[in-house]
Parts: structure tokens; C-alpha cells; sequence
């Protein structure tokens, strides 16, 4: 019982017996099923749309830009991408026109028959392409977010530096491949606009139809039903599903159904932004850093979306779990003609701490010092700042951190092992790595304190309590989780609390599931508000259902309900303007040690053994926990060596899961996740977030290893067999 304890988890029975209904699976009667017409390149201004005279177009609900009752927005943070294209498109795959028909054989056979003719306009494609006036689509130069973070004096650094060591790291784009698709059902009930479907942040939804159709949000209501995944995809981009449905809904009058295939979902919504990382960094003689300039420019397609907070948590996290004195991160998102790049799952992190542990060992080979030692040298401790003067108050020994992670991989005897045998076989050679990170849990900065999000518990008339809260189970188990929060702070056991459905009618705003807050700052504000019902009622533990009971005998027909809502933690400070502050109040701390072996036939890279040690503050549910830390290396390793988006005119080409590859069950190694628990008060039982943590270190700890294994200095991911075997023969791998 409680938090702590291996229960399982409560929606997996369903799930298992495939009871569970996604969005697809819910049937309506007098359904209508949505398709959208898509822009065909990716820039360009719309001459003409051209329906094919052979269809019966009367028997199809059509909507354009023109359908749009209010402000052709869909606010994010900023509100510049629409809703539907109105003249000009700015990426292949932008929503033009809707359509809907009560067959689905007859939507395809609409979507098929209307043309969109237009006038090519000037196109970037690369974030680095040199801009000339016709280019310019944001601001005066096409930048998002411009963000700098200075701490001392960097060029005096750089000036009695023994060593500058130089490099230029490069990520690639990433796919979510969430089990379902995005899908979304819109309809009228009550005289409101009811959405409802797969999303993990329905306030955000509420917020930006409440926009979008200029209505108060009494007259609109979101739904979540049953998600299957998520990492991010479905963090903003759902809010352009629902405002689609909805306008089809609208002006049909029926209830209306938009569920993507798995083409239209891959070409079409967010995936990870590339990154482009240049380090140059003053190190003293004896390998300890001196100053750290770094430059992090992400691609952010076409809308700047949730660019602006993605290259945040990015930068922050950019000189790593290092002490420095001497620090420039410059960072820009910029525009290209590409469907926007989104959240996933690190938001930013998995980029930078690509290059700063990659950039770690090009140092140490560089000044001669062993990987570990330099980072021995260099780790943060207690007391020391980060690079917005953040002082490092976590209690975690990092050293030892490091240390016990290798350790449990034998790092220090294979590596040994290794440079010993590994000329001996003809075309095998294996390697280990390592990567040292962290992760900062909850909103960036003034964030959650901007979101002032509030949660109730009910204490309801039949003795149970309900947790009403708007964060959603997508997969990762945050019902669960949340269960074990209430029954831990009443005393209670699991089987007495619900859990509601996240339903903006129903529940407050406790913010969106996303950046690793749900267990941390939402459990943190559970545990406060179950603490709120017990004091109402005057007890707690095994006598708290009969006095729940009671309260309602004696006050009938009102609610019994427990708050709570956000406070930042007294000693918290951050100042927007200047980037200096406590960025986020605790991080997870980790090391990952990968051993790989790579076959010079094929140059496949192969994961052999996988150690993840990581300090969370508090274990919640030891066997979830693990779960998420496997599957967040499973997709660091995907994303580390297969995962290749291709794009052609901007958009995705490779929309299929046969080219692109995510790892399955054969490619992956013995993932063996091991915990630290140093609890921290500012999550429920000294609990930390850990969602995210594991997406950031694989990458970089998988090709340290390949780079040791082959005396060779890699720089971009992601490291496909045939981008091996180009490095490996001189060609630039750019
Ligand atoms: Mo997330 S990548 O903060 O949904």
C-alpha cells in the first residue's frame, strides 16, 4: 500500500484484455468521419482549390478558413500558426481543408479528389540557409526564442585556459511512434462543444478552443479518453485536432471523428527538433573546466509552437552536471519550412546532453586524462552553481553516483578487456560508454508558478475519495501512481480511492501532463490536498471512509472536498529576463553505461549490456519506475543509432514503420535500472520526476562506446549503419 509499494497498475487489466476504448473504438450514432486535404509543398501561396466534378460533393460537409468563426489562431504560447490554411502555407502536410462523410471509404475517395494548385514560394529548408528578405515568415529574422545564459568572465577564462577543445555535435529528428494515433470526436451535447480523445493535456485543449471559437469555457468541455502514448506527441498538437473536429461538428451538426493513419500521423504532427550543438571549452592543466561556450540551435519548423520552452530546458541543461565558473550557452529556435517540430519526451535535453557528454570524452582523449577522471574532476557538488547560479542543493554525491553506475557494468574491467582483445577478431569490436546527466523536474523557471495549478480530492457520499485532477494516464501509469499518493497521505488502501476521468467539466486545472511534474508537483499538491479532506473531516486511516459517511448524513447534498493549490517553494527564485535563478527545484541525477559491439561487415551498431543507475528521490512504484526507464533507453537507443527522419521538401518521407526504425525486442539489450532514493521535499515522499531522465543519457553513452571501440570521434546521431561506414571511410558526416 502506499508509495513505495509494487501494486499494480490499476487500468492494466483492461488494457491486457483489450476491454480499453480508444477513441477509434468509440462508436456514435450518425458519426461522421473527418479527413483533412493537406498543403502538397512546403511553401507556397493557393491559387485555386479544385474539387473534382465527379464526386457528389453535397453528401460531404466541407470546411475552409472561411468556416472560422473567430481568430484563425491556435494559441500555444505564441499564436501564429492557423488553424486552416487561408492563402499562404508555409510546410508540405499544413490542414487546408476538412472534409467529412459518413463513410470512410467515402472520405478517402474526397481527400483524393480535391487539388490545391498554388504559386511556389521561396522555401528554407535547413535552419542554417542564409536569409534573404523572401525568407523572412517570423519577426525580422525568422528566430522563435533567442535565449543566453552568462555566468563570469568568459574570454579572461579562455585566455589562461592550458586547453580549448572544439566540437560540433548533431542530432536528428524523432518520431514519437505512440501505439495510437492521434485521434478526436467532437459533438454537441447540452449546448456545448463537447471534444474528446487522445491528449495528455486537456486544459491546454479547453484553452485554445476557448480561443479559437471565441466562446467562454463554460460552453466547451474536453474530454480525455483512454491514450496510448504519448512522449510528448500529444501535448500540443491535439489542440489543432480538436478545433478541426469541432469545426466540423459545428457545421454539420452531427458528431464528428478524425483519427490519422500512421502516414498521415508521422508526416504531419510534431517529432523531436533537430539539434546543432557547437562546444569550444577552456580547460586547466589539470583537465578542470575553466569556461564553457556553447551554442544550441534547434530547427523548429514552421510555427514556433512549443519551440520557445523546448530550446529553454535545452540550454539550461547544456553544460550538464558540470561546475564551471565561466559559462556562455547561446541558443536559438529557428523557422524552416517543416511541420513544427514539438515536445518529446527530454524537450530539448536529449540534444544538448548529447553533446556535452559526447563533448566530455573528445575532451578527455584530447588532453589525455581517462573519461571518468575528468568527470571525477568536474561533477557538481552541494553548494557549487549551475550555469544560472543555481547552487546545486540536492544532497547527491555524484562522484559516487558515477562511480556505483560503473561499477554495476564492470566499466573499468571491459573497458580494460576491450582495448586489449579488440584487434583480435576480424570484423567484431566492442566498446563501453558511459554518460553522466541530469533532468529538472516540473515546469522551467516561474513556470509552475504561473500555472497555479490546483487539485481537489472528494470525499463522496458513499465513503469513497476521488482524486480530481486534469493529469492524464497515457501509459506511463500517473493513475496509478496517483492512487498510491491518496492512499499513502489518508492511510487508506488503493481500493478506496477513484480516480476521475480528466474531464475539463469535471476537474480543475492541474496543469498538463508533461515536463516530468505529474509524480513530483501533482503528487506533491495530491498529498497537500488529501491532507486538506482529512482535517475537514477530522480523521484519517481506516476510520476515514465511516467519517466521510457521516459528514454527509450531517451536511446533505454538499460536497466534501480537499484543495490544494501550487506554491513554490520559499526559496525559489528565477528572473526571466536575465536567465538567472533556481531554474527548476530539484533534478534527477543519472548514469548510463552502454556496451556495444559493432560489425565492421555491416557496420551495425549493437547494445549488448545496459546499465541505468538514477537518483529519483523517491521510487513511487518500483516495478512502473523501471518500466519507464527501460522504455525511455529503448527509445534513446532508437533514436541513438536507427531512427532516421528523411526529409524530402521539408516533410517527412519515410512515414512508414518499415523505414522507419524503432527498436523492437530483438534489437534491445538487458536494460538493468538500478535506483538512489535522496528523498527531496518537494514531491510526495521525497519523489522526483523521472519521465523524461532516461531519454537523455543513451545516446551519448552509446556512441562514447562505439568511439572507443573504434579510436574514431563521432559526432552526429542519428549513427545508421550507413552514416558509420561514411565516417569510418573519410566522408564528411556533416
Ligand atoms: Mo513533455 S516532452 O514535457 O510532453
Amino acid at each position: 500500500m502506499g508509495i513505495g509499494s509494487d501494486i499494480p497498475r490499476v487500468e492494466g487489466p483492461e488494457k491486457l484484455r483489450g476491454d480499453t476504448r480508444y477513441i477509434d473504438d468509440i462508436r456514435l450514432d450518425g458519426v461522421l468521419h473527418g479527413g483533412t486535404v493537406r498543403a502538397p509543398a512546403a511553401r507556397g501561396r493557393i491559387t485555386r482549390i479544385h474539387f473534382d466534378p465527379s464526386v457528389n460533393w453535397d453528401e460531404y460537409v466541407i470546411v475552409d478558413h472561411r468556416d472560422i468563426p473567430g481568430p484563425n489562431e491556435v494559441a500555444h504560447i505564441d499564436k501564429d500558426q492557423p488553424a486552416l490554411v487561408a492563402s499562404e502555407f508555409r510546410h508540405r502536410h499544413e490542414p487546408v481543408v476538412l472534409i467529412a462523410h459518413r463513410s470512410t471509404r467515402a472520405l478517402r475517395r474526397g481527400l483524393q479528389s480535391v487539388r490545391i494548385e498554388y504559386e511556389p514560394l521561396p522555401a528554407i529548408t535547413d535552419p542554417w540557409q542564409k536569409l534573404v528578405p523572401e525568407l523572412i515568415q517570423y519577426g525580422d529574422d525568422n528566430v522563435f526564442k533567442r535565449i543566453d545564459i552568462r555566468k563570469g568572465a568568459l574570454e579572461a577564462a579562455f585566455a589562461r585556459a592550458a586547453h580549448v577543445i572544439e566540437g560540433r555535435y548533431r542530432t536528428g529528428a524523432q518520431e514519437h511512434v505512440y501505439l495510437e494515433t492521434n485521434g478526436m470526436l467532437a459533438y454537441q451535447q447540452d449546448g456545448r462543444l463537447v471534444v474528446q480523445g487522445s491528449m495528455q493535456c486537456p486544459y491546454f485543449v479547453l484553452k485554445a478552443m476557448t480561443h479559437f471559437f471565441g466562446r467562454p469555457q463554460e460552453q466547451l468541455r474536453v474530454i480525455q479518453s483512454a491514450t496510448g502514448g504519448a512522449f510528448g506527441g500529444k501535448e500540443d498538437y491535439p489542440s489543432i485536432l480538436a478545433i478541426h473536429a469541432g469545426l466540423l461538428a459545428e457545421k454539420s451538426g452531427a458528431p464528428v471523428k478524425i483519427v490519422y493513419d500512421r502516414g498521415e500521423d508521422m508526416a504531419a504532427t510534431t517529432k523531436r527538433h533537430p539539434g546543432w550543438v557547437r562546444h569550444r571549452t577552456a580547460v586547466d592543466a589539470d583537465g578542470r573546466l575553466l569556461a564553457m561556450e556553447v551554442e544550441a540551435i534547434l530547427d523548429g519548423g514552421a510555427y514556433s509552437t512549443m519551440s520557445p520552452v523546448v530550446l529553454s530546458r535545452g540550454v539550461i541543461h547544456a553544460t550538464g552536471p558540470y561546475s564551471c565558473e565561466n559559462i556562455h550557452v547561446h541558443g536559438e529556435a529557428r523557422l524552416t519550412n517543416s511541420s513544427p517540430y514539438g515536445a518529446f519526451r527530454g524537450f530539448g535535453v536529449p540534444q544538448t546532453e548529447f553533446a556535452i557528454e559526447r563533448h566530455m570524452d573528445v575532451i578527455a582523449e584530447q588532453i589525455a586524462l581517462d573519461p571518468v577522471e575528468l568527470r571525477r574532476r568536474n561533477l557538481l557538488r552541494d553548494g557549487q552553481t549551475m550555469a544560472t547560479g543555481q547552487i546545486c542543493r540536492d544532497g547527491v554525491d555524484l562522484v559516487a553516483l558515477m562511480d556505483g553506475g560503473l561499477a554495476r557494468a564492470s566499466y573499468a574491467e571491459r573497458r580494460a578487456e576491450y582495448a586489449r582483445t579488440n584487434g583480435d577478431h576480424p570484423y567484431l569490436r566492442r566498446g563501453i560508454g558511459f554518460s553522466v546527466f541530469l533532468h529538472g523536474a516540473g515546469f522551467t523557471g516561474g513556470g509552475e508558478t504561473m500555472l497555479a495549478s490546483e487539485l481537489w480530492v472528494e470525499g463522496r457520499a458513499d465513503g469513497l475519495v476521488e482524486v480530481l485532477a486534469a493529469n492524464t494516464e497515457m501509459g506511463q501509469g500517473a493513475k496509478t501512481v496517483l492512487m498510491q499518493i491518496a492512499a499513502d497521505s489518508l492511510g487508506l488502501s488503493e481500493d478506496q480511492i477513484v480516480v476521475a476521468e480528466p474531464d475539463t467539466a469535471r476537474v480543475p486545472n492541474s496543469g498538463p501532463t508533461v515536463a516530468s511534474r505529474t509524480t513530483m508537483i501533482v503528487g506533491k499538491l495530491l498529498e497537500r490536498a488529501c491532507r486538506d479532506l482529512a482535517s475537514t473531516v477530522g480523521v484519517d486511516g481506516p476510520s476515514l471512509p465511516g467519517a466521510i459517511r457521516a459528514w454527509h448524513k450531517a451536511n446533505p447534498s454538499q460536497r466534501l472536498i480537499g484543495r490544494a493549490k501550487y506554491e513554490a517553494p520559499k526559496h525559489i527564485r528565477w528572473d526571466e529576463a536575465t536567465y538567472r535563478g533556481d531554474a527548476y527545484s530539484c533534478f534527477a541525477w543519472a548514469v548510463h553505461v552502454a556496451d556495444i559491439e559493432v560489425d565492421l561487415r555491416t557496420y551495425m551498431v549493437r547494445v549488448c549490456d545496459y546499465v541505468a543507475l538514477q537518483e529519483v528521490g523517491k521510487v513511487v512504484n518500483p516495478t512502473m519506475a523501471a518500466g519507464q526507464i527501460r522504455g525511455g533507453v529503448a527509445q534513446g537507443i532508437g533514436w541513438a543509432l536507427t531512427e532516421d527522419v528523411v526529409l524530402e521538401d521539408g516533410a517527412m518521407a519515410n512515414t512508414q514503420l518499415s523505414n522507419y526504425t524503432i527498436p523492437s525486442s530483438a534489437d534491445l539489450p538487458p536494460i538493468r535500472v538500478f535506483f538512489e532514493e535522496q528523498p527531496l521535499p518537494y514531491g510526495p515522499g521525497g519523489a522526483k520526476g523521472i519521465g523524461e531522465l532516461p531519454m537523455d543519457g543513451p545516446a551519448p553513452a552509446i556512441v562514447n562506446a562505439v568511439c572507443q571501440a573504434l579510436g574514431t570521434n563521432v559526432s552526429r546521431i542519428p549513427l545508421t549503419p550507413e552514416r558509420l561506414m561514411a565516417h569510418l571511410e573519410g566522408e564528411t558526416d556533416g
